[in-house]
């Protein structure tokens, strides 16, 4: 790590002519993976190269094929194979006598501390086992967790596993509304839930929206109530409601055997947002999926059982699932996990947390790092961060400059840093440098992972030269994949499958619905999304989704969403809207607008702006043309537009955007 009087400026102008950086000899020296041969061996021996990862986990019942692809694209792993995940991530450490040793240590916004050692966590998840099954789960029954980052929920998502109830997490930041559309969705008559937690400083009642959504969910739902708030919100507990500790007290000292799961078991639902305004549920198995989340954690993120590791998101999202509880937990290292957000009470928290645990390893989004940056260098100062080994970024692209700042200020040029491209529906990492196998490319990804073929394509399949924009398509399958989407094999087909593929000749194409381009040592840049998905702060948004909260508006007649670029979003929701006849473009109306969205969806889709406009530029065919709402709204040359069918609105529209 760098002392406190390294030269910040000198050193960004020097890093800002240097293009790639090479991992340090001690990193490399120490890495779980440091051979480039890697990459031959997984080609050369593919699928058999994934044995690795199924190595790295302990099966009831050994697998008979690695991969069966017999019916593709519904591929399958590790078929005959049968395991347990709460098996994997809690039981085989302790009889290896690692039960001691810390799991997870949570610190609250307030600076409270909870911590559990695996032996601890592993009776908190039986207990909380024995409940889900005194409630009536049973296997494959979905249960929703609809819970903020409190240790309840990894100990409610193991429970579930352990007794091979699939869970289905939602984001706490989202509405009512989504809450009881992804239940709904997926038929879930079960729901773990809290009174509340904190947010800068403030108690946020959580309940109340849980209660808000169940009033909109089919059928009967039993709801467990976790209280993390004690006394400082009121809460009361309506029918089948009941309060988390009182029945795990019920069930002290439970001993509750891990079921056994065939290998392509669904272990969990991960909504997400797609084109259309229905969430996809994204189905992930307990083989496939656990050995990939395993996998990658070894080989990308270097962990090792005595690591204290920090991946800084939320469990809401398919980071927290695959690297803050199953990807570590099965390796047996420590994950720090924290309730709050990272300038609270000061800029300097997340350093704090670094400097408090010893932290080896850390995982964030690029958003965050922009916010670092603008902060300034001072933050991570105030703190000792030589504990670090290696970052890692996720979710969205990451500028150069970013990358730079990152790898001066807080790795302090000694860590290596990933890049790490991936998606809910890969499960796991796919495209990023192994931290201690070749250089870093700030700004690019890296080169696909041993036994990932990503290729970038024009619009016909045919592979674009170096530099050339194209598409990213992923050609072979690889374990962590969704298996499908949730009771929708056609959307599944439809939206990954149909573009690339030639059903004909039986070669199935994965296509992920983002751009890239790639250099002459395979090196491969994300572009972003080709289809209407926005990444805000690295969260999926669906345009469709938050036009359809918003054409619900009253006074609103139609309204277009398009991402534009951001400084610390990467990028924002801008929303063009038609008034309706006899309303007015108001302030009052903007704020409906903007409630409509939180309501349908949560804050984090809460647009930038909303520019009214009495009409959108549409094409002569009558197309709306998006591509000129992002350019508006990104602030681009807007280029000719002269072949519009109504070219005037666009000076209108950009006028307003620029607030002249
Ligand atoms: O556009 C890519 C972007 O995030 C999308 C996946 O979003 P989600 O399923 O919510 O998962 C986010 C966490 C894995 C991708 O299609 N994305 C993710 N990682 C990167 C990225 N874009 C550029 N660089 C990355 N490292």
């Amino acid at each position: 790590m760098s002392g406190d009087d390294d030269p910040p400026v000198e050193l960004e102008a020097r890093l800002a002519d240097q293009e790639t950086f090479e991992p340090s000899a001690e990193f490399v020296s120490q890495a779980n993976v440091s051979d480039p041969a890697i990459y031959d061996e997984f080609e050369q021996n593919w699928p058999e190269c994934w044995e690795r990862a199924a190595d790295l986990l302990s099966w009831d019942q050994e697998y008979d094929t690695v991969l069966d692809d017999g019916n593709k694209p519904f591929y399958e792993w590790f078929t005959g194979g049968e395991l347990n995940a709460s098996a994997n991530c809690l039981d085989r450490h302790v009889e290896e006598g690692r039960g001691d040793e810390l799991a997870i240590q949570w610190e609250g916004e307030l600076g409270d501390t909870r911590e559990f050692t695996y032996s601890e966590l592993l009776r908190e998840v039986e207990e909380f086992a024995a409940v889900l099954g005194d409630l009536g789960v049973r296997e494959d029954d979905v249960v929703t967790l609809y819970l903020p980052m409190i240790p309840e929920l990894p100990i409610a998502m193991l429970a579930c596993a352990r007794i091979g109830a699939p869970h289905s997490v939602v984001f706490a930041g989202f509405s009512a509304d989504a809450l009881a559309t992804r239940m709904n969705a997926a038929d879930s008559d079960h729901l773990v839930t809290c009174d509340g937690y904190y947010r800068r400083g403030d108690a946020l009642d959580h309940k109340e929206k849980a209660d808000e959504g169940l009033e909109s969910v089919t059928g009967d739902t039993t709801t467990v109530v976790v209280d993390r708030l004690g006394d400082e919100l009121d809460h009361s507990l309506g029918e089948d409601q009941y309060d988390y500790d009182d029945l795990v007290a019920e069930q002290e000292g439970a001993s509750v055997d891990p079921v056994s799961r065939d290998a392509e078991d669904m272990l969990f639902l991960m909504y997400t947002s797609g084109t259309t305004g229905e969430p996809k549920g994204v189905k992930h198995t307990t083989g496939g999926y656990l050995s990939y989340a395993a996998w990658t954690s070894h080989a990308v993120l270097d962990v090792e059982p005595d690591d204290t590791y920090w991946c800084a998101a939320d469990i809401g999202w398919i980071t927290g699932h695959s690297y803050i509880v199953y990807g570590p937990l099965a390796l047996g290292t420590t994950s720090v996990m924290y309730e709050g957000t990272p300038d609270y009470p000061e800029k300097d928290r997340l350093w704090e947390l670094v400097e408090d645990y010893g932290v080896d390893i850390f995982y964030t989004a690029p958003t965050a790092i922009r916010a670092f940056m603008k902060w300034g260098q001072d933050y991570p100062k105030e703190h000792d961060l030589s504990s670090l080994r290696l970052l890692g970024t996720v979710g969205e692209p990451i500028n150069p400059r970013a990358w730079k700042w990152y790898y001066t200020h807080i790795g302090g040029e000694e860590c290596p840093i990933v890049d790490t491209w991936w998606q809910t529906e890969t499960g796991g990492m796919m495209i990023t440098t192994l931290p201690g196998i070749g250089e870093m490319k700030p700004g690019s990804a890296g080169p696909p992972l041993p036994g990932i073929d990503a290729r970038i394509v024009d619009s016909g399949g045919e592979e674009v030269g170096a530099g050339d924009a194209g598409y990213l398509t992923v050609d072979n399958p690889w374990p962590g994949m969704l298996r499908t989407l949730y009771n929708n094999d056609e959307r599944f087909l439809e939206e990954y499958w149909r573009e690339y593929s030639d059903p004909d000749a039986d070669e199935w194409v994965y296509f992920p619905e983002d751009g890239a381009k790639i250099d002459s040592d395979g090196y491969i840049t994300i572009l972003g999304r080709v289809d209407d998905v926005i990444n805000v702060s690295g969260h999926r948004l669906g345009t469709m989704e938050i036009e359809s909260a918003i054409v619900g508006t009253e006074g609103v007649a139609e309204a277009a969403v398009v991402g534009g670029d951001h400084d610390l979003k990467g990028e924002a929701v801008y929303a063009y809207v038609i008034v309706e006849d006899g309303y007015e473009g108001s302030d009052e109306l903007r704020e409906r607008i903007i409630e409509g969205v939180e309501e349908a969806i949560g804050p984090i889709a809460r647009p930038e702006e909303v520019v009214f406009t009495p009409e959108l530029p549409k094409t002569r065919s009558g197309k709306i043309m998006r591509r000129l709402l992002e350019d508006i709204a990104s602030g681009n040359d807007l280029g000719d537009t002269s072949t519009l069918r109504n070219p005037d609105v666009v000076d209108d529209i950009a006028a307003q955007v620029r607030g002249d």
